[in-house]
């Protein structure tokens, strides 16, 4: 079968994953509504090209957090990668270095830091940070980071608790035997505890016991006062939350709503990022990620003002239909459509995507 299109890969590795492995990657929370409208927003807003710009040359580069990338679409985290090849994580690593872009580790990997910055080489990584109630934990994971060379911290806000996954509920998901969460020492951290996890979504319980749900604002200065690296928080969709962030001292904001994971019926991402990019009016770069998977979908987020996108399940497709292979043609695929939507819409360089290159569909017309 060819695979022309991250669809085809979503198929593809709907084929060639067990079950609950497959529905862990791709379910939302609860009716899932919100996982439905993180792509469909995409489709709410149309493209409005220029035409004769002599487009023979077209450079896809550009900075995030001072580290220049061949691409604004970089790789998100997503956590334990093993179960969907045996490389897990660091076939990832491998493919996202190729592709000259950066990497988000998960803290939930089921390889550790120091793996995964073997693996990339001088790659670009960048680490994501779950506050456990256990702070001394935390910031272990913040030094180990640090010391292998990882350029920034995105510090997840959005999952004081975990949202209600069915169909993790469902298959009461935990992870297969034979992997953990290495990352932590202790079973029940690394998330292979020999007593189980009951009924639930064994995650669900373990986020219930591990994860801090106090976290507020406070803690987002202390984490920027015990690191010299950038920090991004992950998981804002309110202006009003990016003035805070500001105010608290980040360097980058990721628009997200976890790839609808975790509340449903919030808006796309798509839909909320113009709000928090005037918020913001150039103090931080603003990121956005959720339901990314063509060319015109990043050149539509890059217009409306993210300077770059973050993919989170794409990744895992490739990876499970082909490893470190398959990660690559799934960055390539999303390259090559990103470079063709420039084009076509007649963009030489990321400097020249603006807010007029997008409308909404009722106002084309007038
Ligand atoms: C995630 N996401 C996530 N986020 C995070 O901060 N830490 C994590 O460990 C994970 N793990 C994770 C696992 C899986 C299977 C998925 C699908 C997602 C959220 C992720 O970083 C990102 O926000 C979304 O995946 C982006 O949406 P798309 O591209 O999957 O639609």
């Amino acid at each position: 079968m060819s695979l022309v299109c991250v669809a085809d890969y979503e198929s593809m590795a709907k084929r060639v994953l067990p079950k609950a492995v497959f529905d862990y990657y791709c379910s939302g929370a609860d009716q899932q509504e919100t996982l439905a409208d993180n792509t469909a927003a995409f489709s709410r807003w149309l493209l409005f090209p220029r035409v004769l710009r002599d487009v023979s040359s077209v450079d896809l580069s550009v900075s995030v957090l001072g580290q220049r990338i061949s691409m604004p679409v970089c790789v998100g985290a997503t956590a334990m990668q093993r179960m969907a090849h045996p490389d897990g994580e660091m076939a990832t690593a491998r493919a996202t270095r190729a592709a000259g872009t950066g990497m988000m580790l998960s803290s939930w990997a089921t390889s550790t830091i120091e793996e995964v910055r073997s693996s990339a080489g001088d790659g670009l990584l960048w680490m994501q940070l779950y506050i456990y109630k256990d702070r001394d934990l935390t910031l272990s994971l913040v030094r180990r980071a640090e010391e292998a060379g990882y350029k920034a911290i995105f510090v997840t806000v959005d999952t004081p608790y975990l949202g209600k996954r069915r169909d993790d509920v469902r298959n009461r998901f935990k992870l297969p035997p034979h992997l953990k969460m290495t990352n932590f020492g202790s079973a029940e951290l690394a998330f292979s505890s020999a007593e189980g996890y009951g009924e639930d979504s064994g995650l669900a319980v373990y986020v219930a016991q591990a994860i801090d749900p106090t976290l507020c604002w406070e803690h987002i200065a202390w984490l920027k006062k015990n690191t010299h690296l950038p920090v991004v928080v992950k998981g804002v969709l309110r202006a009003e939350d990016a003035l805070e962030a500001l105010i608290h001292g980040v360097d980058g904001i990721l628009v997200s709503n976890h790839g609808a994971r975790q509340l449903d019926g919030v808006p796309a991402t798509l839909d909320v990022l113009s709000g928090v990019v005037s918020a913001v009016a150039g103090r931080c770069e603003v990121y956005l990620d959720g339901g990314v998977r063509r060319g015109t979908d990043v050149l539509k987020a890059l217009a409306l003002g993210a300077t770059a996108v973050f993919l989170g399940r794409p990744v895992l497709w490739g990876l499970a239909c082909q490893g470190e292979q398959g990660v690559s043609d799934v960055l390539e695929l999303m390259r090559d459509e990103l470079h063709l939507a420039m084009a076509l819409a007649g963009c030489c360089s990321l400097a020249e995507v603006n807010r007029s290159l997008v409308r909404r569909p009722e106002f084309t017309s007038r």
